[in-house]
């Protein structure tokens, strides 16, 4: 689409489809990391199953194992043993695949607006992937988020730009592909330093709800700027913190139950800092607002302090009646927990 909408003339915020394979494909981005020598887990990329198995041997216990194309967040299996990581591999079929070392640590997130060589930081964030609380249960899209990251220090956040980001923004104008839109790294914060994990090359949720409150700058302007290539610097933001809490529907993220009634929504909003998004919701005949998706609200509160932030985003979410959905109460809780 991005491609076709600039040959039309239109100025467009987001990669073309030959940047966007640093989220469409995890064997073009290991192997960039590569050739421009940024930090990233050891790794092998096999074509199909067979190969994969034999690759095994190169690697311990626990071993990630990784379809290379896009698999809604399906694609991942972090093996505990050889038999699971074999299982993942008979289970992925023959498609090409990156077999991975584990990598230790804390997972963070930081996004990044990039043009070319141009990248500035936009904000740090980290989610909640499983479903139930204490990190519990199935992946799913993201149960909650909070920004800042405070894991992603200062510090880090220049050395995270400098090793990574920079290097890919560089190595994508030298391959003739340069990269513009937002870039979403994955990282792991490993003893040996951050990490990259992955790349998705848009805003994810529920990360992306829990930043927008804290940009301060019009972000029209600033899309506008990288759209064209002008000049753009990173955006102020509010050094308020920032949570979101995810209200799905019963099911999720096998099979979620859809049309459950939602009330409530305008209470929440009323709430001091509440704004709520809507993820999977739709408009009955009757006026009715209905679940039609998996994640169907994100609730979001910003505040002086995380705390806060999560108090407030607990009370928009406790305004809001909906039988068949649920959320998890415990959103924040390792950032939170840190304070201890
Ligand atoms: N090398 C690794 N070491 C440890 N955990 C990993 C590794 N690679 C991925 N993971 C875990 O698996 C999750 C999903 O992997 P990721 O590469 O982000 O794929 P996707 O988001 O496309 O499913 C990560 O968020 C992380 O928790
Ligand atoms: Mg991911």
């Amino acid at each position: 689409m991005a491609d076709a909408a600039r040959a039309a003339g239109f100025a467009v915020f987001g990669p073309s489809a030959a940047a966007a394979m640093l989220e469409g494909s995890k064997g073009f981005t290991k192997d960039l990391c590569t050739r421009a020598g940024i930090p990233t887990a050891a790794y092998v990329r096999v074509e199909m199953a067979t190969d994969a198995l034999a690759a095994l041997d190169r690697f311990d216990v626990p071993v990630v194992i990784k379809a290379d194309g896009l698999a809604a967040g399906k694609g991942v299996t972090v093996a505990m043993t050889r038999a699971e990581a074999e299982a993942a591999i008979d289970l992925a079929g023959d498609g090409p695949m990156v077999i991975e070392e584990f990598l230790e640590g804390e997972e963070a997130s930081l996004f990044a607006l990039v043009h070319g060589e141009r990248a500035v930081v936009l904000a740090s964030a980290q989610d909640h992937k499983r479903v139930g609380e204490g990190d519990t249960g199935p992946n799913t899209g993201g149960m909650g988020a909070y920004s800042p990251a405070l894991v992603l220090t200062p510090e880090l956040e220049a050395r995270v730009m400098r090793e990574i980001v920079e290097p890919t923004a560089r190595e994508m104008v030298a391959a003739g592909t340069p990269f513009s839109g937002v870039l979403f790294a994955g990282l792991m914060l490993t003893a040996d330093g951050p990490k990259l994990i992955e790349y998705n090359v848009r805003f994810g949720d529920p990360e992306c709800e829990a930043i927008m409150p804290r940009i301060e700058d019009d972000l029209a302007e600033l899309l506008m700027a990288v759209a064209t290539g002008a000049p753009f610097a990173a955006p102020t933001l509010s050094d308020k913190s920032a949570m979101t809490v995810v209200v799905a529907a019963s099911g999720y993220p096998a099979t979620p139950l859809r049309g459950g009634a939602i009330d409530g929504v305008e209470a929440a909003e009323r709430e001091p800092g509440v704004t709520v998004f809507h993820a999977g919701t739709a408009r009955h005949s009757s006026g009715a607002l209905l679940a039609s998706g998996g994640r169907v609200l994100a609730v979001t509160a910003i505040a002086d302090t995380l705390a806060n932030a999560r108090a407030r985003a607990y009370r928009g979410v406790d305004a809001i009646t909906y039988a068949d959905g649920f959320h998890r109460r415990d959103i924040g809780w390792r950032e939170l927990g840190r304070k201890a």
